[in-house]
C-alpha cells in the first residue's frame, strides 16, 4: 500500500505510543501550516544556523522558561540534538564513558566523534525486565579510575525511571567530567511540581528533550540545552556543532510547533493538562490493583510511563491480547511487563479504554514470570568509530562465538544496542543472531 494510501486510511487503532499528541494538539490549530508556513530563510525570516531575530526571539523565550544559558531548536529529532551535543564536548580519543542502555545515537555519535568509549552498566529490576537507575557510588568508583572527559546517561529512561542527577551531575563536577543527559522522554519534567526537576535544573550540564514523544510536538521537533554553569566552552561552539549536522533548510513549521510547545507547556492550561493526566492516572492505579494488574509505582518512576504487568499472562501475551481484542497499541513490551505511553494528547477516555481493557485479558492461573535475562558487559574489541567500512566476512553462527561483530543487535523500540560493531560476540547473544553472521576480519 502507497504512503498516501496508509495515512489516507481511518485509524481505528488506539496509539499508547510516541507521539503522544494523537494527531492532534491544543497549540497548534493550525494544521494547514506545512504549507502555508513552509518558507526558507528568505529576507527577514532570519536563519537557524544564525539567528538574529524571530529564531533568536522564540529560542531566548524558551532558554529563559528553562533556565538554560542557550536552548537550540532542532526540526531532526533528539538523534540530531545528541549528536551535535557530542560533537561539540568530544574530541579524537578523548574517553567518554556511556551508560549501556543510551539510545543508538549515541553509539553514532561515538563513532562520528571518534571517542574512545567504556560502557557503564546501569542497575536493572529483573522482576519487571527493565533497567532503572545510574547507581552515583558505582559512577564515581568508575570515575575515579579513568581520565574521562564526559559522562553520557538517559533519565527518564524508556520506562520512565528517573536517576537521582543532583548526584550524578556532582560526582562529575568532582572529577571534571561533563554530564551529557539525554532527557527525550523527560520533556514534560520542567513543568510540573509532581514530576522530577529537569536534568538542567537538576546540574546535568547538557541535556536534550524529544519534544514529539510525550509533549504533543510534531515528530522531529526537539531541543538541545545547554546549563548556565557549564565550564570551559562557549555556546558558539555548540551552534557549530548543530550547524555541521543540521539542514540547511529547517522546517518552519516544526520550528514554530517547538515555540507553541513550549509556551503551552508553560501556560497555565498546559500545567493543568499535565497535573490532571498524572491525577487521573493515579486513580486509575488504584483501580487496577483489584484485577491482578500491577503497575510499576517507585518513587523515582515517571508517572505518564504506564508500565504494567498482569498475574497470569506474559507481557508479550498482554500486549497481543490487548492489540488483537482491544485495538490498544502499547509503545514498548517485554516478556514481563508491557509500557502504555501517556502524553499531551492522552485523554480521559483513552485512559479508561486502557483500563477497561486491562481488567479483560484472560489470564492462566499456572503462568508464571521468569526473571528476565539481561544482556553482559559488553568486551570491546574495536573502538565504535574503528569499526565503520571494515572488511567483514560471513560465519555459521556456531563459530562465531568471541568473534568481533559487525552488526548490532538493536530491538527497536527502545533502540537500545544489545550488541554493537567491534564487540565480541558472546553466548548471551547466539539467540539473536542468524545464523550467518557478519564477523569484522
Ligand atoms: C532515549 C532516546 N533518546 C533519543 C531518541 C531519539 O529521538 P528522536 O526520535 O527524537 O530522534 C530516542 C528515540 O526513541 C530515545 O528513546
Amino acid at each position: 500500500m502507497s504512503i498516501i494510501k496508509l495515512l489516507s486510511k481511518k485509524n481505528e487503532r488506539i496509539l499508547f505510543t510516541t507521539p503522544s499528541h494523537f494527531q492532534k494538539a491544543p497549540f497548534c490549530n493550525n494544521l494547514d501550516c506545512f504549507y502555508k508556513w513552509d518558507y526558507s530563510e528568505i529576507d527577514g525570516f532570519d536563519n537557524l544556523a544564525n539567528p538574529k531575530n524571530s529564531i533568536l526571539v522564540a529560542q531566548g523565550k524558551v532558554s529563559d522558561i528553562l533556565g538554560t544559558k542557550q536552548t537550540f531548536f532542532i526540526t531532526q529529532g533528539a538523534t540530531t540534538a545528541i549528536l551535535a551535543a557530542m560533537k561539540a564536548i568530544i574530541n579524537i580519543n578523548d574517553k567518554v564513558l556511556v551508560a549501556r542502555n543510551c539510545h543508538k545515537s549515541v553509539f553514532n555519535g561515538l563513532v562520528l566523534t571518534m571517542a574512545n568509549t567504556s560502557w557503564f552498566m546501569p542497575e536493572i529490576n529483573e522482576d519487571w525486565g527493565i533497567y532503572t537507575v545510574i547507581d552515583p557510588n558505582k559512577l564515581e568508583a568508575t570515575l575515579k579510575l579513568d581520565n574521562y572527559k564526559v559522562f553520557i546517561m538517559t533519565s527518564p529512561t524508556y520506562e520512565g525511571i528517573n536517576s537521582d542527577i543532583r548526584k550524578i551531575a556532582a560526582i562529575c563536577k568532582k572529577y571534571g567530567v561533563y554530564l551529557l543527559i539525554d532527557e527525550a522522554h523527560g520533556s514534560l519534567n520542567a513543568f510540573s511540581d509532581k514530576l522530577c526537576d529537569s536534568a538542567i535544573k537538576q546540574g546535568a550540564d547538557i541535556s536534550v528533550n524529544s519534544l514529539h514523544k510525550t509533549a504533543g510536538a510534531l515528530n522531529q521537533c526537539a531541543i538541545l540545552n545547554i546549563s548556565p554553569n557549564i565550564q570551559n566552552i562557549d555556546t558558539d561552539t555548540f551552534q557549530k556543532s548543530v550547524n555541521l549536522i543540521h539542514t540547511t533548510s529547517p522546517s518552519y513549521p516544526l520550528l514554530s510547533n517547538i515555540e507553541a510547545c513550549i509556551s503551552y507547556l508553560n501556560s497555565k492550561e498546559g500545567k493543568n493538562e499535565i497535573d490532571g493526566l498524572i491525577n487521573e492516572i493515579s486513580k486509575f492505579q488504584k483501580e487496577l490493583q483489584r484485577f491482578g494488574v500491577e503497575l510499576y509505582e517507585e518513587e523515582n518512576h515517571d508517572p505518564l510511563k504506564i508500565l504494567v504487568r498482569k498475574n497470569g499472562v506474559s507481557g508479550f501475551d498482554l500486549s497481543e491480547t490487548m492489540f488483537d481484542k482491544f485495538n490498544i497499541e502499547d509503545e514498548l513490551n517485554n516478556s514481563i511487563s508491557c509500557l502504555y505511553l501517556c502524553g499531551i494528547g492522552t485523554s480521559k477516555q483513552k485512559l479508561e479504554k486502557l483500563k477497561n481493557a486491562l481488567k479483560k485479558v484472560p489470564i492462566n492461573q499456572s503462568f508464571e514470570f521468569q526473571k528476565a535475562d539481561f544482556q553482559p558487559f559488553p568486551l570491546l574489541k574495536l573502538q565504535p568509530f574503528e569499526t565503520f567500512n571494515k572488511k567483514y566476512i560471513y560465519i555459521n553462527k556456531q563459530d562465531s562465538l568471541l568473534k568481533i561483530s559487525n552488526k548490532m543487535i538493536l530491538p527497536y523500540p527502545p533502540g537500545i544496542g544489545l550488541l554493537y560493531p567491534g564487540e565480541a560476540i558472546q553466548k548471551w547473544h547466539l539467540d539473536y543472531l542468524n545464523n550467518d553472521v557478519e564477523i569484522i576480519v
